[in-house]
């Protein structure tokens, strides 16, 4: 809570900031929601209900990112299409009925979002030691965290007691989430009009150190822009051809593609970066120096990206009586 506060301190005095700058935009407006909503969750959340929920989550994600490294890149991918439709609500997890069709075959989810079945094993397990207690939200915010400190990255503390939606909707996750194609300056809109700023955006973009893309989503980039050293342009291409090929897998970071680390900014440095949003951020523009940043302060890029997935992991919630906890994650009670 003590986390929660002092965000919400800082929040305030953001507020306070731009006030006397005459300057009282949406995006305040939306970060005092977000900062709002966060005050509800707590860290505690089930410490009496359900005291084992952390150490079942952690073994489990231990053993999962052993077997397949790429899985904890995958379940933090999950978690923040979840949280960006809706907010961190579990309905990106909620599979098609005859009367709804859900996120997962949104633009950029269908084919391409990963370890559903994780999420559901997690579950069962938990609830076998905590029936009807723990919603797969929260299970989704703890595997995420798990999966970027197995690889390597920051750990933090994760605010619980997120409820899980009853619906989902295909159209808001078209809507909200963002294509490759995205310029900067429809990236920073997209995230402030999350509550989360410029430099949330340029850390958590740092996902991208582990990880991998399909050709489909590449090619316009090594093919298309100018952006991008003519060396990593040809390598990226021998996988991945003008036409066809488009399931093709390379590297988000291709120095360390499992290890959660700042080489994706040193790649973005050296006009390496994979995807066309990717190298966005280090084009001319006021992201630059944050890359910069990053490229050699390991510590402030896992500061700020542990930070950022907080406030990510906090936006709109349903907590107290709505929505419900469900008890298979793929479906509503
Ligand atoms: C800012 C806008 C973003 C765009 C346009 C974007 C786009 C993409 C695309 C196109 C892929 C590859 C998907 C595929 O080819 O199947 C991808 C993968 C990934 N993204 Fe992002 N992303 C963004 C932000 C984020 C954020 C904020 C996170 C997490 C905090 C994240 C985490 C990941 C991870 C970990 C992967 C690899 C997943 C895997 O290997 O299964 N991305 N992203």
């Amino acid at each position: 809570m003590m986390g929660t506060r002092r965000q919400c301190y800082r929040s305030s005095l953001c507020v306070m900031a731009s006030l006397s700058n005459g300057l009282l935009s949406t995006v305040v407006v939306l970060s005092l929601m977000a900062c709002m909503a966060q005050a509800q969750l707590s860290p505690s959340f089930y410490v009496t209900t359900c005291p084992n929920l952390q150490a079942i989550v952690a073994s489990s994600m231990a053993q999962v990112v052993r077997q397949e490294p790429r899985m904890g890149a995958s379940l933090l991918r999950l978690f923040f299409h979840d949280c960006f439709v809706n907010g961190c609500d579990a309905s990106v997890l909620l599979d098609d009925t005859p009367s709804m069709i859900g996120e997962k075959n949104a633009v950029t989810n269908a084919d391409s979002l990963r370890g559903y079945e994780v999420i559901d094993a997690i579950k069962s397990l938990v609830e076998a030691a905590c029936p009807s207690t723990v919603s797969c939200a929260d299970i989704l915010a703890l595997a995420a965290r798990d999966g970027v400190a197995l690889l390597g990255g920051p750990s933090w503390t994760v605010p619980l007691g997120r409820r899980d939606a009853r619906t989902a909707s295909i159209a808001a996750a078209n809507a909200d989430l963002p294509p490759v194609s995205d310029g900067l300056a429809n990236l920073t809109a997209r995230f402030a009009a999350k509550g989360l700023s410029l430099r949330d955006l340029t850390a958590l973009c740092g996902a991208h150190t582990v990880g991998a893309a399909r050709c489909a989503n590449f090619r316009p980039h090594v093919y298309n822009d100018a952006n991008v050293d003519p060396g990593f342009a040809t390598l990226r291409k021998t996988t991945c051809p003008a036409a066809g090929g488009d399931a093709t897998l390379a590297a988000l970071d291709a120095t360390s593609p499992t290890r959660f680390d700042v080489s994706y900014y040193r790649d973005l440095m050296a006009r390496r970066g994979l995807l066309h949003s990717d190298q966005e951020l280090f084009n001319g523009g006021p992201a630059d120096e944050l890359v910069r940043l990053y490229s050699t302060n390991g510590e402030a890029f896992n500061r700020d990206f542990a930070a950022a997935m907080v406030r990510m992991g906090s936006m709109s919630p349903l907590t107290g009586s709505a929505g419900e906890i469900r008890l298979n994650c793929r479906r509503a009670n």
